[in-house]
């Protein structure tokens, strides 16, 4: 399948991140055909793309009249072999159990043409375990993209061990043309690039909580206003030549073997998942959201994301 020849996308899966992803692929000019095994997920997902519509127009990423248009693009369905009628390009992004997975991935294989490109947004099982089940292994590959999907600009373009060059080429050039900032990761590994750095902090921030170095509030706002800050704009590779990397060769001689090396989670926050803590969705974590609206926080946070978001594209096109 060509690039260019792409025009009608099936979306698997409208929970969390298949509503958000529609919105792009919608938006960058694709019909989009979603599906969903409830057809009361389909509702929320429709009323999720609305709030996205009204927000990003609200803030001003896209006129409205265009992003009225591009939710005329967006059909849903609760039928799989509807979803993907005339589609050239699939993104399943259904729940994270294998079989499940690979249940989906024959029946897509089955009723698409052997060119369709057949992308799958998880976020750690292996793309080559996923494909395993397909006779054109070669056409998978893996597009993993990042929470809230409609605003973070990362996409990991993944190739499993059988992913042909052409299928991640093409996964890369869809990528570009929603306006994201791919990145090819070039071996199957658990975690991809972004989750292996993201857990990477969050074990270390984990082990100095539990061994009383710093609160979870001061380990939050370390990141935040130190270390974080700079990311946006500098990796830590670029930090690395900034500060001078003999001065970096050094601190890694002493520091490296002070780091956790945790293999399994902390006690301490096996208990507070036990208690039923877990976050903003049952009021406690590692912070008290008790009597805080949870539909603010995340509007909240969104419209952070969105000013951030701009900026990057601000400095982009400078
Ligand atoms: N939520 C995140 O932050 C995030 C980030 C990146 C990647 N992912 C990955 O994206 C995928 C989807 O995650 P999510 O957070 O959107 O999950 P979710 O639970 O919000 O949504 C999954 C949707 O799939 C539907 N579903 C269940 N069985 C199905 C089937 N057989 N066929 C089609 N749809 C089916 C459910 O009804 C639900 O609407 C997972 O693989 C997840 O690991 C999630």
């Amino acid at each position: 399948m060509k690039f260019e020849d792409i025009h009608t996308v099936a979306m698997i899966g409208s929970g969390t991140m298949g509503a958000g992803m529609s919105w792009c692929f919608a938006q960058a000019g694709y019909n989009v055909q979603l599906y969903d095994v409830s057809p009361q997920q389909l509702e929320r997902a429709c009323a999720r793309i609305q709030a996205i519509q009204k927000l990003f127009v609200q803030e001003g990423l896209v006129a409205a009249q265009d992003a009225q248009a591009a939710r005329e693009r967006i059909v849903t369905t609760t039928k799989l072999d509807e979803s993907l009628a005339g589609v050239q390009y699939v993104l399943e992004a259904a729940p994270e159990k294998l079989d499940l997975k690979q249940n989906l991935f024959r029946q897509m294989e089955s009723l698409c043409p052997p060119d369709t490109i057949l992308a799958t947004n998880t976020s750690g099982l292996r793309i080559t375990d996923i494909a395993s089940v397909c006779h054109h292994p070669e056409r998978v590959g893996g597009m993993h993209w990042a929470n809230p999907a409609e605003i973070v600009p990362l996409v990991e373009v993944i190739r499993g061990e059988r992913t042909s060059d052409h299928t991640v080429a093409v996964i890369y050039q869809v990528t570009e043309k929603l306006g994201k900032m791919p990145v090819v990761v070039n071996k199957d590994i658990p975690g991809f690039v972004s989750n292996r750095l993201q857990y990477a902090v969050l074990r270390e921030a984990l082990h100095l909580v539990e061994t009383g170095v710093v609160s979870a509030q001061d380990v939050d706002r370390t990141l935040k206003c130190g270390v974080g800050f700079r990311y946006p704009w500098l990796g830590p590779l670029e930090t690395a030549d900034l500060g001078g990397l003999d001065v970096f060769h050094g601190i890694c001689q002493y520091l490296f073997k002070e780091l956790s090396h945790m293999t399994t989670s902390p006690e301490f926050f096996d208990q507070i998942v036990q208690e039923g803590k877990l976050g903003i969705k049952t009021g406690q974590g590692f912070y008290d959201y008790r009597g805080v609206s949870r539909e603010e926080v995340l509007r909240k946070r969104d419209l952070y994301f969105i000013r951030q978001l701009k900026l990057i594209r601000e400095v982009k096109a400078s």
